[in-house]
């Protein structure tokens, strides 16, 4: 049977029109769907096309559906995944520039977040925590793309979406009260890991397992005076009924040096420097160090300059706050939520660079102090709804949180399902974090299997994902009998390496081809039998 082809979209919006030419396309074939094009069809007048727009507008961005988005991986690098959206409309180029964790962080996941931007809901265009500069940047290129903007006004574009709940979204954060921390390895360990607990009885907030926990960070009062030094700048300048050490503290990211610092710092000086800072601006790299470049680090490398402190604060990026998988059940522990952070430190030459909200958590807050945080509600990670349903679930590292809480959940609960728990961490001796609770929970019946990865007790790495495949066969009967799968960790690595075993199990033990295989898993996925929570 031959089909014939498609006629072409007529232009239904006229060129006068002020839209770009990614707008227009979009709208034409919009309404050529919407319009029966087998009448003739009259082009929309410049009022008919704007008096349409804010409704098309709201109804999303347009999607090719099918597109399978291959570029969602979050180990997939920034230029592979451009390189796999070229052509692809702006909101599918949009998304390839996130860091394609759906982690929630910016306040949607990948594809929202692009529509968001796209329909111009959302404006803030360096929300992706995880592709930091490099989203933002690529994401500023795109943007500019959307051109003119529509004629109608962004409010009626737009509409503001209502005010979220309190405590319900990274946007409108309460107060709740920092209780304690505990180290949860050993002395001798490479690792700094926490356990952090937070009174949530004053905010009355609530949480379920699976959920996560935002926080709003305050940089480190060391690195604040640093900075202030190295511009020689008054700490109680006012800057909007705030002082400039207030504004630094919290209000601003000292990270990576965004590329407005180095466009301000190339308006103050002039030659070589100003050539190199505006190199900078522009995204390159002319002396081999951008990637080290946090603020203080940027003020060093032009020193003698004096920003004016205003210019200087809104040359820098917002302070962005941090989500955590939450490691407890409220069932167990009434009031409170608690997490298990991992502090980020490493060195750049001298100096010792540290993750702002890690070590927030693992040193500068103190018991009793308020905190500004959220609930980030989970999607796609839950327990089953069915309490008799047998969970597998695998969390190396700080991957473990949420599956303390699933525990936990389950045991408050008097759950029949059987619970199988992989830990993996550098060494048994150090870093079995909640080692009497899973050891209790072991004997006590709860946990059916433990089953435990050491990668550095010996000589060969073992990691979780090498335990999985010497239980193959046993991992594929559990699945076989409905077992609900379960990943949280690294998302660049390991859970990659973990749904190879995953498949491979399937394959080998359920005797499938290796193609049958993985499209046992993507049913799982896509049936929630197998979910991710990876970052
Ligand atoms: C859904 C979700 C759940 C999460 N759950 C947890 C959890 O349970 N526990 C947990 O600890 N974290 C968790 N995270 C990660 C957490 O949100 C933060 O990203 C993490 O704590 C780092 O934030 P930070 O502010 O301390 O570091 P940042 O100030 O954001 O600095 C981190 C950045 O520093 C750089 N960096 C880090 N190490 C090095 C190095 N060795 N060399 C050079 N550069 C380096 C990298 O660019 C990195 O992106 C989760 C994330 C998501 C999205
Ligand atoms: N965005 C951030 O800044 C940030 C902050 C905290 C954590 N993280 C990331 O989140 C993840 C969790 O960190 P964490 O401290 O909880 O633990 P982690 O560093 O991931 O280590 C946990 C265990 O996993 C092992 N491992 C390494 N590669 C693996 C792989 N491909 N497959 C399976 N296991 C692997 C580690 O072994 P070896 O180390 O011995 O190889 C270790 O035994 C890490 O990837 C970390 O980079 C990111």
């Amino acid at each position: 049977m031959s089909i014939a082809p498609r006629p072409p979209i007529p232009s239904l919006i006229p060129e006068s029109a002020p839209f770009s030419p990614e707008q227009r396309t979009w709208l034409n074939g919009l309404f050529a769907g919407m319009i029966s094009l087998e009448e003739s069809v009259t082009p929309l007048s410049d009022a008919q096309a704007a008096k349409l727009l804010p409704d098309l507008l709201d109804r999303g961005a347009p999607v090719e559906a099918d597109d399978g988005a291959p570029w969602h991986d979050p180990a997939m690098l920034l230029p592979d995944r451009m390189k796999l959206a070229d052509g692809k409309p702006l909101p599918r180029r949009m998304m390839a520039a996130m860091a394609q964790q759906d982690c929630s962080q910016c306040g949607y996941n990948c594809k929202d977040y692009a529509e968001a931007l796209f329909t111009k809901k959302e404006e803030r265009l360096n929300l992706c925590v995880p592709g930091g500069k490099d989203t933002a940047r690529m994401l500023k290129n795109l943007y500019a793309e959307l051109g003119v903007a529509p004629p109608a006004t962004k409010a009626e574009a737009a509409p503001a979406a209502a005010q979220p709940a309190p405590g319900r979204s990274r946007d409108n954060p309460v107060q709740a009260t920092f209780l304690s921390r505990r180290r949860l390895n050993k002395p001798g360990s490479e690792k700094e890991t926490w356990h952090i607990e937070f009174d949530l009885a004053e905010c009355g907030l609530d949480y379920v397992v699976g959920d996560s926990f935002g926080i709003y960070p305050a940089n480190d009062a060391a690195l604040v005076d640093a900075v202030l030094g190295a511009f020689d700048a008054p700490p109680d300048f006012p800057i909007g009924g705030r002082t400039l050490r207030e504004a630094l503290t919290d209000g601003v990211s000292l990270s990576p040096a965004p590329d407005m610092l180095f466009q301000l710092i190339s308006y103050l000086t002039g030659g070589d420097r100003r050539q190199k800072a505006r190199a900078l601006a522009a995204g390159q790299d002319p002396d081999g160090d951008a990637a080290t470049l946090d603020v203080l680090a940027a003020l060093q490398k032009f020193s003698g300059i004096r920003p004016d402190p205003e210019a200087f604060i809104e040359s820098l990026d917002a302070l962005q706050p941090r989500v955590y998988s939450i490691s407890s059940s409220l069932k167990c522990n009434p009031g409170r939520v608690s997490l298990t952070v991992d502090a980020v430190r490493y060195a750049v030459e001298k100096r010792t660079r540290l993750g702002v909200a890690s070590t927030f958590l693992a040193g500068r807050v103190s018991p009793s102090d308020k905190i500004r945080v959220y609930v980030q509600k989970a999607q796609h990670f839950a327990l089953p709804a069915d309490p008799n349903v047998p969970i597998i679930m695998i969390g190396p590292g700080t991957g473990v949180a949420p599956f303390r809480a699933f525990l936990q959940e389950r045991q408050a609960t008097n759950a029949p399902g059987h619970n199988w728990l992989y830990f993996g961490h550098q060494r048994s001796d150090y870093d079995f974090f909640y080692q009497e609770e899973f050891v209790a929970m072991r004997k006590s019946g709860l946990l059916n299997r433990l089953t435990l990865a050491w990668s550095r007790d010996g000589t060969e790495k073992i990691y979780v994902q090498h335990r999985m495949r010497d239980d193959g066969r046993d991992l594929w009967e559990w699945i076989s009998h409905g077992a609900h799968v379960y990943v949280c960790g690294d998302a660049l690595r390991m859970a990659k390496d973990v749904e190879r075993a995953l498949v491979d199990a399937v394959a080998e033990h359920g005797k499938r081809s290796p193609e049958d295989a993985a499209r046992y898993v993507a049913e799982m996925k896509k049936n929630d039998r197998y979910q991710a929570d990876v970052y």
